[in-house]
């Protein structure tokens, strides 16, 4: 059980772009990055479009005046005169700004920890993979719930063959906070239903590449070979992005696979479920009770496995957080994900590549299959809904 010491030599000196006062997402960060005192300082942002309100936020966040900047590019230039500057930075700002704020970052030689979907075109992802390699730096990805415990219990289950093999894979990110139309939206909803600020894809992207990030968790031996998408947008001013989408697929050992993510499902609260089915047995984990994993042998009472307990696989049990009977949730999720980036940054930062082969985190290679996987669903829709092989 993870105890918040020390995992790496020094914390890494950290900066936020975007996550200010008013953005959804940014407190997430935090809550991930400074759980463990020891692995980042927040020293440095330009935490806001309105960069008075980013300086009195930051200010308040304890950060000195003088490195609550107004611009990424301000931060960039002023933390680099600095023997003390950032060296990480994470970029929590509508979707259309990943790619150019990630760019400018590597090339300053900072780390990067992005939001998802990371960029618009796999063709970006690979422009920016190969701008860290060449500079030896870390691209890290925030899929939140994938550093839980007991989606680690799920990885390592499928892996020691206790599931048999892989049939059906179900999964379900669905909400209706968009149920009604956007006359009254904020800024997070304007920006997320125009293809100019969101990208290629609404839910898909928002909450369908939580998904599909968690099944290659789980799943890391299953590779797609085709795939259907149905999308709409059942409030028609989102056109030509979907509120609402279902994604049909057929894994290369022969699986099935049935996706519905949706913003639209009217008054549903429950948020993401998956159920992974095998030959042997299925285990199914769901958010709205993310202490708890069903574990279903046919022909046996089902039995409800709860996080930290000693009956987990080890590789459960080395990230749990809070220990049994506590709730384990997304911020210690989160705290997980951000300590693992910081491993591999400072794995990178020592040269240590052999660490670094076997290190599991979300980067820059998750990142992209995000995109692709939504360049795949988007070629599927926009045929008419048929069947497309997985490039
Ligand atoms: P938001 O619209 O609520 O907040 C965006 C924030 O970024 C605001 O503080 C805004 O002032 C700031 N900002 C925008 N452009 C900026 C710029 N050029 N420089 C500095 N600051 C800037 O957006 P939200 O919902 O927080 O989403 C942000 C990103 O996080 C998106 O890519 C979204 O997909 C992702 N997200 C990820 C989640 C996860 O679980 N990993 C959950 C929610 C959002």
């Amino acid at each position: 059980m993870l105890n918040g010491e020390k995992q790496i030599a020094r914390p890494l000196r950290w900066g936020m772009v975007g996550g200010g006062r008013t953005g959804q997402v940014g407190y997430k960060h935090r809550t991930g990055a400074l759980r463990d005192n020891t692995a980042y300082r927040l020293v440095a942002g330009a935490f806001d479009l309105d960069a008075e309100r980013g300086r009195d936020f930051g200010t308040n966040l304890g950060i000195a005046e003088d490195r609550c900047y107004a611009t990424y590019q301000e931060l960039i230039a002023g933390e680099a005169e600095r023997d003390d500057g950032v060296e990480v930075v994470s970029i929590a700002t509508p979707n259309f700004t990943h790619f150019e704020i990630t760019k400018a970052c590597l090339e300053a030689g900072l780390h990067v920890i992005c939001e998802k979907p990371l960029f618009f075109s796999v063709a970006e992802c690979e422009e920016v993979a190969k701008i860290a390699e060449d500079k030896g730096l870390i691209v890290g990805v925030t899929y939140g719930f994938s550093g839980h415990p007991l989606v680690r219990q799920m990885a390592a289950m499928v892996e020691k063959g206790m599931l048999g093999e892989i049939r059906i894979v179900d999964m379900q990110y669905t909400h209706g906070f968009n149920s009604g139309d956007d006359v009254n939206a904020g800024e997070a909803v304007k920006w997320r239903t125009n293809p100019e600020t969101a990208g290629p894809t609404f839910v898909l992207g928002d909450i369908g590449t939580h998904l599909h990030y968690l099944s290659e968790v789980v799943l890391p031996h299953l590779r797609i070979d085709k795939l259907l998408c149905d999308r709409k947008a059942f409030i028609p001013t989102r056109e030509p992005l979907e509120d609402h989408a279902t994604v049909l697929t057929h894994y290369d050992n022969g699986a099935r696979g049935r996706l519905w993510v949706s913003s639209v499902n009217t008054g549903h609260m429950g948020s993401q479920r998956y159920r992974f089915v095998g030959s042997k047995a299925s285990v199914e984990w769901s958010d709205a009770h993310p202490d708890q994993l069903m574990y279903e042998v046919q022909g046996e009472p089902p039995r409800t496995l709860h996080h930290g307990m000693p009956y987990l696989e080890e590789e459960s049990l080395a990230i749990d957080r809070m220990g049994a009977l506590h709730t384990e949730g997304l911020g210690d999720s989160w705290a997980n994900i951000y300590l693992w980036i910081a491993q591999a940054i400072d794995a990178k930062r020592r040269g240590d590549e052999a660490f670094l082969k076997t290190h599991h985190y979300p980067g820059i290679a998750a990142g992209t299959e995000g995109v692709r996987w939504l360049e795949n669903c988007v070629r599927s829709a926009d045929a008419g809904a048929t069947w497309v092989d997985y490039q």
